[in-house]
């Protein structure tokens, strides 16, 4: 038994996904008159939101209850995210924690919290497919750029993941819901709403075929004036959807689109279900639709299998594309997936070695997407304060983080001359501030 919380503190790991599941976790302990606190170590109730998807992430989740731990303290623990749902009751044996609670059923974290007060067994890593949305309290505060949930789940099943297992089969939330909710963001503060899925632009339902619908939708509604999606699946990214790009100004000219190497040997093993040639030609349909679009990708190093030759493609098809920023990986086994067991697993010194030489290749070109940015003029969304009196930080059309001096608060959109370029950042000053 232990005392009902008072205070609570969300930590969220992993994807974009895990932060919108968090602020929905944070909204849903407040409604119940639980305080947020900024410092996990003087919360009644911490909730790791963890995540799954490589090895560390998930060894990450046991340091840090060792660390709540220290000094005697015994503060109620939560374990939400994608390694409660991958590993459930493992997580008490090994570490007694107090909740274990899944991605799909987190809208019982009140009622497990209660339980665990009473000195019950709290577990729930069931998967209702869509039933928690309905159950969460309404959108109040938001910072100005949101996220927004309107996919879930995957069914691609490439053989080194574990999504499909963590977050269950694909599913597309209805549209009403999804308008009403980008309306309720977009007057809790939003100017910007990423929409969200494992596979975003898988997205369907009756009342707007495909995500493109749905984007047609919210470029509509008044006072939201940026919209970006993520992560979109080569396979399913439809005309419709590129079109948005040439016809849809609130649109952000950007596309996080994952292809994870450059071999087809390697593609086929992941199951990836495309080729190098069908996506470089899918990138090159988007480019000609938006000649300015900043492309992205994620990418895995050392699969099981992967040659020198093999990765020489992956450095190839970077050359190629030219991203503007990237994620990149070390391949991480993970138990009960097909890659698993794969032979011929890559020793570690090797991996290393090769992201290194892949790093580099995305930092040159990220350095030079940025450096392509230098005179452009262009707005800027104000999200936080900078360091310095006076500086604002906000992000640019092509996602870039900006800094500039400025009396505009968070919030504002501002056009913006950029005077300076640097590898990971922009320095912009001020021309006229356009809306509030
Ligand atoms: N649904 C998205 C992203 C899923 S996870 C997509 O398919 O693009 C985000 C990224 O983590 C993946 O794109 C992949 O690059 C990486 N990843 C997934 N499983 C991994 C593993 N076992 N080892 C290393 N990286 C992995
Ligand atoms: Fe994982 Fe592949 Fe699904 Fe992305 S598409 S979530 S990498 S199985
Ligand atoms: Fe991680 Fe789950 Fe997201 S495994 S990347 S938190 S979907």
């Amino acid at each position: 038994m232990k005392p009902t919380p008072k205070t609570f503190h969300v930590k969220s790991f992993g994807c974009q996904m895990n932060v919108y599941d968090g602020e929905r976790m944070g909204e849903l302990m407040a409604a119940q008159g639980m305080t947020a606190t900024d410092d996990a170590n003087a919360a009644d109730l911490v909730v790791l939101n963890t995540c799954h998807i490589r090895e560390k992430a998930t060894e990450k989740v046991y340091s840090d209850i060792g660390r709540l731990r220290k000094h005697g303290r015994t503060p109620m623990i939560a374990v939400a995210g994608c390694v409660a749902q991958a590993e459930g009751e493992e997580i008490v044996r090994r570490a007694k924690v107090d909740v274990v609670v899944g991605p799909q059923a987190y809208h019982n974290l009140p009622d497990l919290v209660r339980d665990a007060a009473a000195g019950t067994a709290a577990l729930d890593t069931d998967m209702p497919a869509l039933s928690k949305f309905g159950a969460l309290p309404a959108r109040r505060k938001v910072s100005p750029g949101a996220f927004l949930t309107v996919q879930e789940g995957c069914d691609k099943f490439c053989t080194y993941c574990v999504v499909p297992y963590t977050r269950g089969a694909e599913i597309s939330r209805p549209f009403d819901a999804i308008v009403d909710e980008a309306k309720a963001l977009v007057d809790a503060g939003a100017r910007e709403i990423t929409l969200l899925g494992q596979n975003v632009n898988a997205w369907d339902d009756d009342a707007a075929t495909g995500l493109h619908g749905l984007i047609r939708a919210l470029d509509r509604i008044d006072g939201l004036h940026r919209i970006r999606y993520t992560t979109s699946h080569p396979n399913d990214m439809r005309d419709g959807l590129i079109r948005a790009h040439a016809e849809v100004e609130k649109l952000m000219p950007f596309l996080h689109l994952p292809v994870q190497a450059g071999s087809d040997r390697i593609l086929k093993a992941m199951n990836r279900s495309h080729t190098r040639d069908s996506y470089l030609r899918l990138l090159e349909r988007v480019r000609a639709a938006r000649t300015d679009i900043a492309l992205s990708g994620d990418f895995i190093v050392g699969f099981p299998g992967e040659t020198e030759a093999d990765f020489a493609e992956t450095l190839s098809l970077v050359d190629a594309v030219g991203y503007a920023q990237c994620f990149s990986f070390k391949y991480s086994p993970r138990a009960g997936t097909p890659a698993a067991d794969m032979a011929d697993q890559i020793a570690p010194e090797v991996m290393d070695e090769r992201l290194q030489r892949l790093q580099g290749a995305l930092n040159r070109d990220q350095a030079a997407f940025n450096a392509a940015t230098l005179g452009k003029s262009c707005t800027v969304l104000i999200e936080r304060k900078g360091k310095l009196p006076g500086q604002m930080l906000g992000k640019s059309p092509w996602l870039q983080s900006v800094h500039l001096t400025t009396n505009a608060q968070i919030g504002d959109l501002v056009e913006v001359d950029i005077v300076r370029a640097d590898p990971n950042s922009l320095a912009g000053v001020e021309r006229v501030k356009i809306a509030a």
